[in-house]
């Protein structure tokens, strides 16, 4: 009898020392003060990612992420190696309970990855170059058509250029060489013209020789009609290597003027494994500033981080002795990076687009009508005023398309007196 009753006191005690610990957690998480990150402003979409099995993650986990951001990108799930591990045996479990979380919760999906030297099973990596070709262009067919209307940007090609803005010496590069990264773009505008198309990479952030390289790429491209979107600036950081802010910014202005949207994809800021305040203050102002410097940029569409929680990152596997890179930390409570985050965001002030001025004189006037016409006719292939902008995409439908001109043609015989973007 005696015996029983111990046993129940010990399993009691067990129990509740359990949902102790587990309370801790909750307990602790404070919910950040102010507006949640994506309502701080409207410009640009505000994300993180989620790893693979995210679906069994604790409450806090979602209590803490689902109000806080609008865009979400798979860490994992959406990689070759896990979308198609054999040939043409395609897994969407993990991939669809992404996109049908992401649906239920109003966040975009950011697609990630068709083309990487990385991640991408042995069976792709050891065919011949057509048969390499052929296989690229079915997974990007597949994919899209899986995922058509329900993930709006995909990461085309991921990582291609070293360091040294050589291209990367990868089993595509060494099967198909370079063109293997413009016949990836070529197919996905193919499989799904509405769907932004980005090239993405890390250590993009400076003028350099692996940014430069990136540059005349994807200038070459858009000189040849290569469709392509987007760049996405990784943005790996850590707060042993300084950063140079203005040359972020200059560096950002050359890629918006080749009329790229620019997407930070993958933002973290590594600091000590056992840090402390002054260390966390430091890392808060990397994102302060970086992210101020990406408010004052129009091209700018989505700020994304590379996870919200220390709990969950990649960082402390790769780089030894760095952890905490992230704005919530293992206990979610939102760190000094949160806040920074939420006053760059909230305190830069946000370009005016006005819709139809093409020249960027600040009304839409007779010359805007002559530039039009130049435009229509070939004569010029931008307008002044587009740093990044789309000026002329007058039904803010995201691109300059047939029904714009329609609008246009109203507005120029007198049809209407306004566009629909600036109602
Ligand atoms: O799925 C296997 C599992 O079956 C196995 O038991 C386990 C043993 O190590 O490995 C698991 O795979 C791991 C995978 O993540 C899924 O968890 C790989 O080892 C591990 O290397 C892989 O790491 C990912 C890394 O990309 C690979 O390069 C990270 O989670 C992911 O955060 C990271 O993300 C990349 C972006 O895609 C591109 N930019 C850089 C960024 C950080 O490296």
């Amino acid at each position: 009898m005696k015996k029983n009753s111990f046993k129940s006191l010990t399993v009691a005690l067990s129990v509740l020392l359990t949902s102790l610990m587990v309370c801790s957690v909750t307990v602790n998480a404070a919910t950040p003060t102010g507006k949640r990150l994506k309502d701080v402003q409207s410009r640009v979409m505000v994300g993180t990612e989620f790893s693979s099995g995210f679906t069994n993650m604790d409450s806090t986990f979602f209590n803490t992420a689902t109000p806080e951001f609008n865009i979400v990108t798979a860490e994992n799930c959406m990689k070759w190696s896990d979308l198609e591990p054999s040939q043409n045996n395609f897994t969407w479990t993990e991939g669809d309970r992404l996109v049908n979380w992401a649906k239920a919760n109003n966040y975009t999906v950011h697609g990630h990855t068709f083309v990487w030297y990385n991640q991408t099973p042995n069976w792709v990596q050891n065919l011949n170059a057509n048969a390499m070709e052929a296989a690229m262009n079915n997974h990007i067919d597949k994919v899209m058509a899986h995922y058509k209307g329900k993930i709006p940007i995909w990461d085309v090609a991921n990582e291609c250029f070293e360091d040294n803005g050589t291209y990367r010496n990868s089993f595509w590069y060494r099967v198909m060489g370079k063109s293997y990264i413009e016949k990836a773009f070529i197919r996905a505008r193919a499989a799904d013209p509405s769907v932004k198309l980005i090239y993405n990479d890390y250590n993009l952030e400076y003028t350099g020789p692996k940014s430069n390289a990136a540059y005349e790429m994807l200038k070459d491209f858009k000189s040849r009609g290569i469709p392509v979107d987007g760049i996405g600036f990784q943005m790996h950081l850590d707060i042993q290597y300084a950063i140079d802010y203005n040359d972020f910014a200059k560096n950002m202005q050359r890629f918006a003027d080749l009329g790229l949207e620019i997407y930070i994809t993958e933002m973290d800021v590594r600091v000590s494994s056992n840090t402390n305040s002054a260390e966390l203050d430091k890392q808060a102002s990397y994102y302060k500033n970086i992210i101020e410097k990406c408010m004052a940029q129009p091209a700018v569409k989505a700020i994304q981080f590379w996870g919200f929680t220390d709990k969950y990152s990649w960082v402390p596997g790769t780089f030894q002795g760095r952890d905490n890179a992230l704005l919530f930390d293992k206990n979610y409570n939102p760190k000094s990076a949160y806040y920074a985050v939420q006053a760059a965001l909230a305190t830069t002030p946000v370009p005016k687009v006005i819709y139809g001025d093409l020249d960027g004189n600040g009304s839409v006037d007779a010359i805007d009508y002559s530039l039009l016409k130049q435009y229509l006719l070939g004569a010029i292939t931008k307008f002044p005023a587009e740093n990044g902008l789309t000026v002329a995409d007058v039904n803010a439908s995201g691109s300059i398309d047939s029904l714009d001109f329609v609008i246009m043609k109203q507005y120029l015989t007198g049809l209407i007196t306004k566009f629909p973007a600036q109602e």
